[in-house]
């Protein structure tokens, strides 16, 4: 069964369109890139999937659940980190995710060891029971990625998740997404780093000003664009309206 399926999928914030008519499909196993410039509609996207923000129009379905008709039975297999995770300052991580633990009823027994395997992977060490307002930006990704996995999602919503993190550390993501993908999960990963796209994509999509202009493979995207260079592949497909517009203003 399809794991994500997006049809006519629009949003407009004060009637202006944020998100024009997206129509997608993500099956088990694959990790799907959305490339594109600053407003083009990625974080809007990831929130739409995630029901933190409702369609204008459109209909989304994980595994088949209807987001709109069925929000808590789809939301239950979905994870999600935003942009700008938020950690209550009074908490300290371990207590963030036991708090979280318990919105998603996951028995503690069941994730306790789990737990500790993945704040080893993530080296959060000590800082796990010291209160989040003394985290650097980075430490909180980390712990949100701890708390991200705990109740063993399908579908995984990621929005910008190399930002802020050290080499090590972003090393230690790339792996752990192609080891998500590996087990059947699938990642939907927005980013401006290019490098990563290439090295974990399975798809690509580009989107710009609320359109998806293009999706494929690495491969795909290189021909139509006729370049090699992840970097020149994206300037090539994401300024090709720029380009249109240019010969019409001429
Ligand atoms: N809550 C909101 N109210 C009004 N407009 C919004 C709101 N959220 C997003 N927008 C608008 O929707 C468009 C898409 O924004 P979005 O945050 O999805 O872009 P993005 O692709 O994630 O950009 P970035 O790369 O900067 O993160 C932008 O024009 C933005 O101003
Ligand atoms: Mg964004």
């Amino acid at each position: 069964m399809n794991r994500l399926v997006i049809k006519n999928l629009k949003k407009s914030f004060n009637n202006v369109w944020a998100l024009k008519g997206l129509n997608l499909v993500l099956n088990p196993g694959e990790i799907f890139v959305l490339l594109g410039p600053n407003g083009a509609g990625k974080t809007t996207t990831l929130k739409l999937i995630a029901g933190l923000l409702h369609p204008t129009e459109g209909e989304i379905f994980i595994k088949g659940i209807d987001l709109q008709k069925n929000p808590i039975a789809a939301k239950s297999v979905i994870g999600y980190v935003p942009d700008e995770p938020f950690i209550y300052d009074k908490l300290t991580g371990r207590e963030f995710i036991n708090f979280v633990a318990g919105i998603y009823k996951i028995d503690r027994a069941d994730y306790e060891h789990r737990l500790a395997e993945l704040f080893t992977t993530f080296g959060v060490g000590s800082w796990i029971d010291e209160m989040s307002e003394g985290y650097s930006h980075g430490m909180k990704q980390r712990v949100i990625m701890c708390q991200l996995l705990l109740h063993d999602p399908d579908l995984i919503l990621i929005d910008e998740p190399l930002v802020g993190l050290d080499p090590k550390t972003s090393k230690t993501v790339r792996e752990l997404f192609l080891r998500l993908k590996e087990n059947g999960k699938t990642l939907f990963i927005s980013t401006h780093t290019l490098s990563f796209a290439q090295e974990v994509a399975s798809k690509i999509g580009i989107i710009g000003a609320g359109e998806l202009k293009f999706i494929g493979n690495i491969d795909e995207l290189a021909r139509i664009s006729g370049k090699k260079d992840i970097e020149e592949i994206y300037l090539q497909l994401s300024e090709v309206d720029r380009d249109e517009k240019k010969i019409t203003e001429t």
